[in-house]
């Protein structure tokens, strides 16, 4: 059994693999600054897992904080989820992103290497591997430069993580590049909850199908893709979860610094999440072609054969159930985790 500090642990994929974690007999400490969360979510976990865990409200760059928790708590391992995700918004303040994700990535670290605690999983994205990539993108692909703010800040975490394990052999770290995580755990308890309008495709449909927004503004028609609308390679929050763990028990056996893209390897247009959300839940949605949006790229998807083979993962549940999933916790939670 492990202590296991989640930084970010309410948010949305943060959540999910907190119950993982428990379920897998470990403990649990969270530390979120609650900008984009509710300790509602935790509270759920809880219930779920019928486990406890220990919930921080605190922040990533107040070194203090930090150093209270690793000083309360003998802290095995750091699963660091906590950062901004807001494409459009990093555009408008980017210094508001550097700061909370790349100086909040410095001071997590800075206080694990206080405590002597040198593994870490990271939650990086595909967005690392830039625009002149073809897809199925690989790990060992050089990476690109995103085309937005947000990107830019994981794609520096992501060097400085590297060059940091190749100064210090005691580090041992986890990069996770994530595809488009959705769905929600099977009991509609916990999911997304976007605040505003949401940035992502599928709390958009979602939103639209509960009623609290009109229609689904589908972002260009004439890509060179199949019918097209963008592609996408989609993932289940749970099968994400799981690869956390995963990366965990491998980087708690091996030094350095690894990256894993984690992504089920299909690519999905728009108009095919919008007709199968409409089979598999008997549930139309209204919806409008608008004009492209700026740096979407026509198609992205992982090539995920280095997660099956080092870590074991494979994802396990399909479109059907991620779309089915994602409507059980939006009709149970039609304005999320408000009451
Ligand atoms: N959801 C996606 O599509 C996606 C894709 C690729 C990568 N990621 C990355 O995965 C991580 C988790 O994403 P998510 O979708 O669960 O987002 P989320 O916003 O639901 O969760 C992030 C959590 O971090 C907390 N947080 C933010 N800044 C903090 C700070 N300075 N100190 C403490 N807590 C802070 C927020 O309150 C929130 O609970 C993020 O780093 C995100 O960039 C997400």
């Amino acid at each position: 059994m492990a202590n296991i500090l989640v930084t970010g642990g309410a948010g949305y994929i943060g959540s999910h693999t907190c119950l993982e974690i428990l379920n897998a007999g470990h403990s649990v400490i969270v530390l979120d600054n609650l900008s984009n969360s509710s300790e509602e979510a935790l509270l759920r976990v809880q219930e779920l897992t019928a486990k406890s865990l220990t919930f921080v409200e605190g922040d990533i760059r107040d070194a203090s904080a930090l150093d209270q928790v690793f000083a309360a708590h003998q802290i095995d391992a750091v699963i660091h989820f906590a950062g901004l995700k807001a494409v459009g918004e990093s555009q408008q303040i980017p210094l508001t992103y550097f700061d909370n994700n790349i100086a909040g990535s410095i001071s997590l670290v800075q206080a694990m290497e206080r405590a002597e605690v040198f593994h870490l999983v990271f939650s990086s994205s595909a967005t690392v591997y830039g625009e002149s990539n073809p897809s199925p993108y690989q790990e060992n692909m050089p990476l690109g430069m995103p085309t937005n703010n947000y990107g830019y800040t994981k794609l520096i975490v992501e060097q400085m993580l590297e060059k940091l394990s190749l100064a210090d052999e005691r580090w041992s770290i986890a990069l996770l590049r994530y595809f488009n995580p959705i769905g929600a755990h099977k009991s509609g308890r916990i999911g997304e909850d976007p605040q505003g309008i949401p940035n992502n495709l599928m709390p958009f449909i979602t939103q639209v199908a509960v009623g609290r927004r009109e229609k689904l503004s589908i972002f260009g028609q004439d890509y060179a893709t199949q019918d097209g609308t963008c592609e996408r390679d989609y993932i289940h929050v749970v099968d994400l979860a799981k690869a956390h763990l995963l990366a965990l028990d491998h980087r708690l056996k091996s030094k350095g610094c690894r990256a894993w893209n984690i992504g089920t390897g299909q690519p999905i247009s728009v108009l095919q999440m919008k007709n199968t959300f409409e089979k598999v839940n008997d549930r139309k949605i209204p919806f409008e072609f608008v004009e492209r949006r700026f740096g979407d790229l026509a198609s992205f998807y992982a090539d995920s054969t280095r997660a099956q083979t080092e870590l074991g993962w494979i994802a396990k549940y399909s479109l059907e159930d991620m779309l089915v999933d994602s409507w059980n916790w939006q009709k149970q939670n039609p304005e999320g985790y408000k009451k």
